[in-house]
Formats: structure tokens, sequence, C-alpha cells
């Protein structure tokens, strides 16, 4: 099956399959009056300057002279949980906090009752209806993690789901196992009990059924500390997992530190990194994930991004999607914030939300940029530059988009 994509007004793009950082992080080529070519998914060509590839075409969509880009990839969501928690807004309108809330039962421990209550199909659909909303604002691949279940059976019936999702959705689905997300009330005291359970029953049962590529923790204060991440990191890594480590997100216990030491494919949130803490990750070659619509939900700071730019730290912007922290899963929405908060200029933030994502879940090779080789994932924007989609916020700035070379159908996402 061949696919053309014409009337292309402008094709912006980083280049490479590998994570960019320092001052290629703000590289992107860009092909004005272009096309692309694609065979049965895979981008075959792409011309410029009023040029049309060879040869005949199955289908041919026309961008009708608009902007297109990589499809979005959002590597970092909590996208598969029950229940929703509307009721803490309030308590935090009252001034109680992120980890109060937690440590009083409520939080994660709210939404893991939740989920333990729902059934798979119950979370399938939900997900699935969340994965539709992501794919209209353009995001085409993205990460998900377990870490609401905290029994052995709860952790895999959310990872069997996230396995369907990728199975049967449009989207991408890279799974991330999280079982050490927070102590179960079951645990509550001994988090070096629940950690053992974690390594010697959990991740033989996740690696058994080939249910997650990687492994993420909560190093945080009052969660897991920076020796219980270690155990169970190491843990992971014997046992062939990627390893991601929610690291500073709320204290700096040495989370990023630990990932760059064992070098972990990616630290994530780093709102309150310190220096040696970026040095670590420099070092480690560890992928920043940065969330910065959860400094925004939190009324936190943000992430110093510029500063782990100039330290040559590849750096990802994602959503965290998640019913605590942050429930909204608009990408779009995080690189805006990227732009005003972080103030990475628009080429850092598509860097960041395509190539750099995808190396941080293990698909460098396939997505994250428009080449020859690379996956037919395109989004054509209502936009004649990235600096538009950038600049204006709150509207999904998406027009169409395209998954393996087939235009996505705006209400059936399924395959
Ligand atoms: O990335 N920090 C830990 N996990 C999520 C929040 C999960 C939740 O509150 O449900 C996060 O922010
Ligand atoms: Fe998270």
């Amino acid at each position: 099956m061949r696919t053309l994509l014409k009337n292309i007004g402008c094709i912006q793009t980083p280049v490479g399959s590998h994570p960019h950082r320092g001052k290629e992080q703000g590289e992107n080529v860009k092909y004005f009056n272009a096309a692309i070519a694609m065979e049965d998914g895979v981008i075959t060509e792409i011309t410029s300057d009023g040029k049309l590839p060879e040869g005949d075409f199955d289908i041919e969509y026309n961008a009708g002279g608009k902007l297109v880009t990589p499809g979005l990839v959002d590597g970092h969501t909590h996208l598969v949980f029950g229940g929703y928690r509307q009721h803490e807004l309030a308590m935090k309108l009252a001034g109680a906090d992120y980890l109060d809330i937690l440590k009083a039962g409520g939080g994660i421990i709210d939404t893991v009752r939740k989920t333990r209550e729902a059934d798979k199909s119950e979370l399938y659909i939900k997900s699935a209806g969340f994965l539709d909303e992501m794919i209209g604002m353009g995001v085409t691949t993205c990460e998900a993690k377990s870490g609401y279940g905290l029994t052995t059976e709860c952790e895999i019936k959310m990872l069997k789901v996230i396995r369907d999702l990728n199975a049967r959705h449009y989207m991408d689905v890279v799974a991330t196992f999280m079982g050490p997300h927070a102590v179960p009330p079951e645990y509550e005291g001994r988090g070096d009990e629940y950690i053992d359970m974690v390594c010697s029953e959990m991740l033989p049962a996740v690696k058994e059924d080939k249910l997650a590529e990687f492994c993420d923790v909560f190093c945080e204060d009052s969660v897991f500390n920076a020796e219980q991440s270690r155990r169970y990191l190491e843990c992971a890594r014997n046992m062939g997992f990627g390893l991601k480590v929610h690291a500073d997100e709320i204290e700096a216990i040495g989370g990023s530190e630990l990932a760059g030491e064992l070098g972990a494919v990616s630290a994530e949130h780093l709102i309150a990194i310190t220096e040696a803490g970026m040095d670590a990750l420099a070092e480690g070659g560890t992928i920043a994930m940065c969330l910065p619509a959860t400094s925004f939900y939190l009324g936190k700071t943000f992430a110093p991004a510029r500063r782990m730019i100039e330290k040559e730290i590849p750096v990802a912007i994602a959503s965290d999607f998640n019913p605590g922290s942050c429930p909204s899963l608009n990408l779009q929405f995080a690189m805006n914030l990227g732009c005003i908060k972080y103030r990475m200029t628009p080429e850092e933030v598509l860097t960041a939300v395509t190539i750099n994502p995808a190396c941080g879940i293990g698909k460098g090779e396939t997505v994250g940029t428009i080449e020859p080789g690379k996956q037919g994932d395109l989004v054509i924007w209502n936009a004649p530059d990235f600096e538009m989609v950038c600049y204006r916020f709150g509207s999904n700035m998406v027009n169409r988009v395209i998954k393996c070379g087939e235009l996505v159908d705006r209400r059936r996402r399924v395959k």
C-alpha cells in the first residue's frame, strides 16, 4: 500500500534516532512546499520545493499547505486508573499539600482502592477513551505505567490492559511496571518488606508474561527512599528491564543521582533537582523527562530545563497524565509551558516531544522524526509553522493525524 501526503506548507522535524542534547536539542530541519511518500506505513521519501515523489499511490492525502511534524510522543503517563479524585481539589484549596493527602491514606492510595475494584474491561474502555482524546491531540505513541494495583494480581491486571490497548488501538503504547508507586495499606510502615515482595514476586511475574519493558519507582520523601529504590532498580536491571525513576518531584533525596549512576533511560519530574543531580544525569546519559503541567497543577516551581540543556542532558517533555497531580492529557499545554516556563525555544520543545521521549521509551529507531525508514506517524497542524503551535494555548491545534500511513478517523480510533 503506497500513500502520499502532498501539499505540505512546511515539514519541521528533528533528525536521527538518538537522544538530542545541548545545541542539537534546538536543531530541527524544515522542508517547504513538501510531500511525504509512505509504503506499508513506513516513510520512503520526502520531497520539497514543489517536487513530488515518483510513482503511483493507492491513497493521496492533501495537507492543505499546513505544517506537518512527527506524531508526538508522550513519554510519561499513568493512563490506566479507576475513578477520579476531584474531591482533592477542595482539600488542595484548603491548603493540603500533595504528600499530606497521600500520608493521610488518600491520593495514590485512593486511586489504588478504585483500581482494585475495577474490572479489566472497565479499565480498558476508560483508558481507550483517553487514548482517543490523546491521538486527536497529536500523540501517536505513549508510555503507560502501572502502579495503582500494588498487589501482584492488580498490577498484572493493569499491565494486561496496557498490552491490550497497544494491540487494539491506533496508539503505540509502551508499558512500564511501577509496583513501587506507593506503600500499600497492607504494608504500612513496612516499605522494605514491600520492596522485597516486589522483587521476589511481582518482577518475575511481569517478566514471565513479558508485560513491561521498563520499571519505575517513586523515589520520594516518605514514599520510597534512595536505598529502597536502589535495591528495586538493581533487581529490575538484573532481570533485563530498562530503568526509569520518579526523581526529585518534591524533595531531592538522591533519585537523580541514582538514575544517573545506574544508567537509567530516564529520570522523571526533576522539579527539585540539584546541580549534583544534573551532573549525574549528564554522566549517565539519562534523559530528563520533564512534566511542566504537573508543576502547574501542584503549584510548584518548574524543573530547570534550560540549565539541563546547558549541561548537555537530553530534555523530554511529557504530560504525566494521572488522576492526582496532573488530571490533563493535553501534551500541547505542556509544550506551551515548555516555552513559557522552561524558556525553551519551539525547536527545543519539538525535540522534547518527539525524538527525545521516543528514545526514552525505546522507540527512537522507529518514531520521533520524519525520515525514510521511520513509521509514517504525522501530525497536520492548523498552523503555518511550529511557532504558532507553541504560541497559541488552550486550543487543540491539530488538524488531522496520520498513524502508520493511515488517516486516523476522527471518531473511531480502534484499528
Ligand atoms: O507522577 N508522583 C507520583 N506519581 C504521579 C502521581 C500519581 C497520583 O497522584 O495518582 C506523578 O505525579
Ligand atoms: Fe508520574
